[in-house]
Formats: C-alpha cells, structure tokens, sequence
C-alpha cells in the first residue's frame, strides 16, 4: 500500500466514522433553518453533562453561528475562524466554558465562512483533531444544508441525528438530506470497500435517471452478489437518529413512526424515531432570557422529551416513542 493509498483509506474511514475512538461524536442535521437544531444540540448536550459526561458542543453553523446564545454565554473570543486561519491554534485552545463545569462549547465562525466554503483540508484537519479532545462526548450542530461539507461531517459522526418539523415541507427536506447522506455514503463507500465496479454499472444502467437507493442495492446484488452483500450490509448498519420538534397532536408524533416505514421501503435506510419534542412556550421565553431551556425551566414537559431521547439514544431504555 502506497502512502497515498494509505492516507485515502484514513481520509475515507474518518469520513465514514469508522475508527474505534471511545469518543462519541453525535452530528445534528438535517433540514432547513429554524426546524430546532441548535435548541436540540444545546439541550441534548446539557442532559449529557448533567448525567456527569464531559461534553463539548461545536457551532458548525458556520457563519450563522449562534449556539452560544442557546447556551446562554456570550460570543467567545477564539472561534473556529481562528483554528482555519492559523494553523498553529489548536482545538483545544478554543474551548469556551458554560454555565455547567463539564460542558465546553466551540463557537463557530463569525466571518462569513460558510460551510459551503470550508476548505477539504480544513475539513480534513478538523476531524481529525475532533477525537483528540478531551470529552466523553462531542457534539456537532450542523446548521442547515446539503453541501457536501455538511454530509461528510454528518457521515463522519458515530451517531446522525435529524430534526424535523412535522409539516410537508420540513419533511420533504428531510428526505432529501437522507437522499444526499445516501449517495455521499455510497461515493466514499465505493473505493473503501472497492465496490465502485458495480457501483458504475447500477448508475450506468438505464434505469439511473430514477434509481432510488433500494433499488441500487437490489442491483448490485443481482451483478454481484459478495459485493452487493457488502454494500447492503452497510447500509443496513447505517442508522441515523430521527427527532420530530414542534409536536402539537398525536398525528405529529405519528409522523415519525411513517417517516421510518417510508426511509426504509424507499432509501433501505433504518432510521431510528428516538423521540419527539412538543411545540412550548418555555422555548422563546428561554431564548429571550438567554438561559438554556433545561436550567431555566426543568420541570417543564419539554425538558421530559429531552430525557427520554437522551435515554433512547444512549441506549438505556428500548421503550417505544
Ligand atoms: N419545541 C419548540 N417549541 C417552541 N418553539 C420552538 C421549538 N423548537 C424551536 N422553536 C423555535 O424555533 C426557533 C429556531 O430554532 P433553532 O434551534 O434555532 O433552529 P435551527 O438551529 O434548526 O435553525 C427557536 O428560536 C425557537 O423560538
Ligand atoms: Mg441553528
């Protein structure tokens, strides 16, 4: 193996999170702006921290970065602008302290960077470095967007989490973030696991124009089976979190539960529904406080959504939504 081999294969496996760190990297993502990302990320960062987790929250909202204000800190001097531009600043030196002692936050650029724009070395180095920090748990608030720079931070995580709005537009954007998850997964898949052979002759066949990600894996099994194998494996492995914000009645909450049935028939993806959010007035009084929701308000039902997700995600109850 060449060293340009070898540092393609690293690049890949960090890209499709595969390495053994006992870090956990949650990435939160999908949709447009305003579906709840930053209010999910600071409170799920908050239910870890108080469960006595080390945890760092990272603004990825380049650009739009306001996770500080979630968090009820102000703009910190040393941002993700700072580690980009100087290659001599490290990510630990950006750690911002927040009002719980074991929950550090990095702030996103302030500049109009722009995830978009993030160069692939940028994006390399940084995560790269995102395991070396010293936390139990690192979470990642994506901001929105389907660039690719988004789907390889999404991809690179040990756990996906999406948040949705239930309304039809929010949902159809959700389905197209896990649409580009896909397709991003099976470009860095095909080298990794030298499928790209099978992988050129499925998108070649004439049916590409409409292939659904079911359907390519059907066919690559029928052109290769050990291959095919390989790639539905991986596939099936691969389960992104699902989380439904601003739930007012029991067909919003449902809606979870038919967005799984609908990910896997059409996108063979498992989606995992851990929870819903209901819509609640302590959100924008929080957010007017600049307090986070969880110290502000911890008796309130919303703060009860959060627990029971955090439960469902770090796997320590398997009850039902
Ligand atoms: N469950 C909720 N109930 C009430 N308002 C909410 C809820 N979730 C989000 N919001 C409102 O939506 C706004 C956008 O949320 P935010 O977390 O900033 O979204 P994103 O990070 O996806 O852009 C918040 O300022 C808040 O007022
Ligand atoms: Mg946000």
């Amino acid at each position: 193996m060449t060293d340009n081999t070898s540092s393609y294969i690293k690049e890949a496996s960090d890209l499709l999170g595969t390495q053994n760190g006992s870090q956990k990297i949650w990435a939160i993502g999908g949709g447009k702006g305003g579906v709840g990302k930053s209010l999910v990320t600071s409170n799920l960062a908050i239910c870890l921290s108080l469960l006595g987790m080390k945890v760092v929250i990272i603004d990825m909202d380049l650009g739009g970065a306001n996770l500080h204000t979630c968090l009820g800190v102000p703009i910190p001097e040393k941002t993700l602008s700072d580690y980009f531009a100087k290659s001599h600043t490290k990510l630990d030196e950006l750690l911002t302290p927040t009002l719980l002692p074991n929950l550090k936050l990095i702030s996103g650029a302030q500049d109009e960077l722009g995830i978009a724009n993030l160069r692939q070395v940028h994006k390399s180095k940084l995560i790269s470095h995102l395991r070396e920090l010293d936390a139990d748990y690192i979470l990642l608030d994506l901001g929105a967007g389907t660039t690719s720079n988004t789907l390889d931070f999404f991809l690179s995580a040990d756990q996906g989490i999406l948040v949705t709005l239930p309304e039809p537009t929010s949902i159809e954007n959700t389905y197209r973030f896990i649409k580009s998850v896909f397709h991003r997964k099976l470009a860095l898949m095909e080298d990794f696991l030298e499928i790209s052979p099978i992988v050129d002759k499925v998108l070649n066949s004439k049916m590409s124009e409409k292939n659904t990600p079911s359907e390519i894996i059907e066919k690559a099994m029928k052109i290769d089976p050990v291959m095919g194998q390989r790639l539905k494996n991986e596939i099936e492995a691969y389960s992104p979190k699902l989380i439904i914000n601003q739930c007012r009645t029991q067909a919003d909450i449902d809606i979870g539960f038919s967005m799984k049935i609908i990910s896997k028939k059409y996108f063979g993806l498992n989606l995992d529904y851990v929870g819903f959010l209901e819509y609640d007035a302590t959100v924008w009084q929080s957010v007017k406080k600049k307090r986070p929701l969880i110290l502000e308000f911890p008796g309130s039902s919303l703060v009860k959504n959060f627990e029971s997700i955090i439960h469902r995600v770090l796997n320590l109850s398997k009850k039902n939504v």
